[in-house]
């Protein structure tokens, strides 16, 4: 079953839209529209019967739903609905805030003991189990965790660190859920566990072009399953969110 993000122009690209219950990375650098993205995708799935949760790891869900609130989402009726839900499990949040969830949600302070709770980040362990209290809670379809950047540096060493990313992936899997992870871009062409363990993996670009401008595409790296290309597109940014348009020419 294909799921319709909602980006205008997106869907058409990879054969009707995102697989049913997979994973899926988007990554680019910060103000590539990640955020937009995410959010956008949870919102369409909303207004079609498809309640959807956000899973803010490293801003302020005040702040992104105040900015969210700019574009014609219907970020706030939504939420009011109870189709769509942010959930601040971030170092120094408010557990559960927007939700009813404070009694649910366990705050995880449980890692180096000189560590303050004001700038530990929480472990893959601990944001999993919220969300899977949450999905079972409210029966959410679609999920965005943002971001996986934010658990990424809570291991001790590397090694440590890909396996929990892996692990944490693979949990996801089990809620069955259509999942969008963001990312930040750090190097395009470092392979990460993230990149490996998702069905699909989406880049955002933000860059100078040749006329020393600004300009931003969508580019699909992998999509299991599904036939596309890998052209880097126009992206642009309207009043109803993202617009993916025609390849960028060289
Ligand atoms: N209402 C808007 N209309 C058009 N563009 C916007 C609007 N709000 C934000 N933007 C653009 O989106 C960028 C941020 O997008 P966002 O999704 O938050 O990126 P990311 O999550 O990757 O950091 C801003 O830097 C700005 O260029
Ligand atoms: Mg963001």
């Amino acid at each position: 079953m294909r799921i319709k993000t909602g980006i205008d122009g997106f869907d058409e690209i990879i054969e009707g839209g995102l697989l049913q219950g997979r994973q899926y990375l988007l990554s680019g650098s910060p103000g590539s529209g990640k955020t937009t993205f995410g959010v956008q995708f949870l919102a369409a799935g909303a207004l079609a019967g498809e309640p959807g949760a956000y899973i803010a790891l490293s801003e302020s869900i005040d702040t992104i739903v105040e900015d969210m609130s700019r574009y014609n989402f219907h970020v706030n009726e939504l939420i009011d609905k109870k189709k769509l839900f942010f959930l601040d499990i971030g170092p120094n949040k408010n557990y559960g805030e927007y939700n009813d969830f404070s009694t649910i949600i366990t705050p995880d302070y449980d890692q180096k003991i000189d560590d303050s709770p004001e700038t530990t980040p929480p472990s893959p362990q601990s944001v999993f189990k919220n969300v899977e209290t949450l999905v079972k809670h409210t029966g959410v379809k679609r999920l965005v965790v943002d971001s996986l950047s934010a658990i990424r540096f809570t291991a001790q060493s590397p090694a440590q660190e890909e396996r929990s990313i892996g692990k944490f992936i693979r949990n996801l899997k089990t809620l069955d859920c259509t999942t969008i992870l963001l990312s930040e871009l750090i190097k395009p062409d470092a392979y990460t566990i993230e990149q490996f363990a998702s069905h699909g993996v989406i880049f955002l670009h933000n860059f100078m072009d040749k006329n020393d401008r600004m300009a931003r595409a969508l580019q699909i790296i992998k999509m299991r399953g599904t036939k596309h290309d890998c052209d880097m597109r126009t992206l642009e940014f309207t009043p109803k969110g993202l617009r993916v348009r025609k390849e960028l020419k060289a």
